[in-house]
């Protein structure tokens, strides 16, 4: 055994010193109590050093480590012929198989190269930015970049979130029924300083060229006066923002209608505005989740979910989602709940989405799932659910 395994080793040291390393793959573990199912090693290179990034795939979870090339070989020992029967070194030349039998004697094959291309092992690579940084005067005016044109040192998550919002909002629209409209009629409701709402608009009009009219809602008349100002001062004709409340607001034809972060049931009555208006697209990342928290009264076998307040909050955030995801269902929009960036940068990271693409939907059996959740928590209305009662 030891020769087989020496003469893989020596192989793998052979393809990293000549520059034909693609990856290797280790699997097939002796144990199915084993939460690892498998590791798959390849080069990065972090600083312009080269290392050996480990990914650790287990049952629930992936972790990456990286190594220095030695450190890494020792490493990948503790694995192969240990918990693991099959190891595949992969290069630009051959791919290089050791597999073990049942009673651990081991066996080396040589065959023809899967990969004939090495593969980019930049980790740093540049990631496609979406809101551009250079000569951007919104984001200078709302303080996210500096005058030198950098990012803000305090502001970095918030260019993150802006960014990652305007890609995920980018996704959304390209695989709805709006993508290949040329004119875009939005909404966004709660758009306090307009970070996002600037972005949107900025990518929309003057990246895909498409003739958006957006209205910010915001029922705060600084906020509104500033972001009205800064849209005048970046020649942003189509967006405007108006103060008032989200509710009174009267919504006319729209296509994508978005809340973000706004406060407790503000997200319901922007959902209400969204379905009303026969949005095609809703799309929410909902805040605080007061309203049905207050109403928890659980004496069943949940009561112990709701003791501790961390947990009864967190319980009340997805009770309160679910309940608007179904709503949304109810009312004929495909819906889907998700991270839209780690949460890292903000806990505030999950996002509804509802597309309206179902019909004929048996709308009953969605509101008999809302009362037989609402019931398991004691919950007597869903603020959401009374205002689609009117
Ligand atoms: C947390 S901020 C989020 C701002 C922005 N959407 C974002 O994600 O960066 C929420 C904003 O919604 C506004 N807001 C909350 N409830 C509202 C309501 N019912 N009508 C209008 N604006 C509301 C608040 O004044 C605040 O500026």
């Amino acid at each position: 055994m030891q020769n087989t395994l020496e003469y893989f080793i020596k192989k793998i040291k052979e393809s990293l010193k000549d520059n034909t390393f693609v990856k290797i793959l280790i699997n097939s573990s002796r144990s199915k109590s084993n939460d690892l199912n498998k590791i798959t090693i390849r080069i990065v290179e972090i600083s312009s050093e080269k290392k050996l990034s480990f990914l650790y795939n287990h049952k629930t979870k992936d972790i990456t480590k990286n190594y220095s090339f030695e450190d890494g070989i020792t490493e990948l020992q503790k694995y192969l012929g240990v918990d693991f029967r099959n190891g595949i070194l992969y290069t630009i030349n051959n791919d290089i198989r050791l597999q073990f039998s049942k009673k651990m004697k081991p066996n080396i094959s040589t065959g023809k190269a899967t990969y004939n291309k090495l593969p980019d092992t930049n980790h740093n690579k540049k990631k496609k930015r979406f809101v551009k940084i250079a000569n951007n005067k919104y984001l200078q005016s709302l303080g996210v970049v500096t005058n030198k044109g950098e990012v803000a040192q305090n502001m970095q998550d918030k260019y993150k979130q802006i960014n990652k919002y305007v890609e995920t909002i980018d996704g959304i629209i390209k695989n709805s029924s709006l993508k290949n409209k040329k004119e875009l009629r939005i909404v966004d409701m709660g758009s306090g300083k307009g970070y996002l709402t600037f972005a949107v608009y900025d990518y929309l009009v003057n990246t895909l060229k498409i003739d958006a009219k957006i209205t910010g809602v915001e029922q705060r008349p600084d906020l509104v006066e500033l972001c009205n100002n800064i849209a005048k001062e970046n020649k942003f004709t189509g967006l405007d923002f108006t103060n008032g409340s989200i509710n009174s607001y009267k919504t006319d034809k729209v296509d994508i209608l978005i809340a973000l972060h706004a406060c407790d049931t503000a997200t319901d009555d922007a959902i209400y505005k969204g379905i009303r208006s026969n949005a095609e697209v809703i799309i929410t990342a909902p805040c605080c989740h007061k309203q049905v928290r207050k109403q928890f009264v659980v004496d069943n076998e949940f009561r112990d979910v709701v003791k501790f307040g961390i947990l009864e909050e967190r319980q009340a955030e997805i009770v309160t989602d679910t309940i608007r995801s179904l709503m949304l269902e109810a009312y004929e929009y495909k819906t889907q709940v998700f991270e839209f960036i780690a949460d890292a940068h903000t806990h505030k990271n999950v996002m509804i989405v509802g597309s309206k693409t179902k019909t004929n939907t048996d709308k009953n059996k969605y509101l008999e799932k809302i009362k037989n959740l609402k019931s398991v928590f004691g919950i007597k209305y869903h603020y959401l659910e009374k205002l689609l009662q009117k």
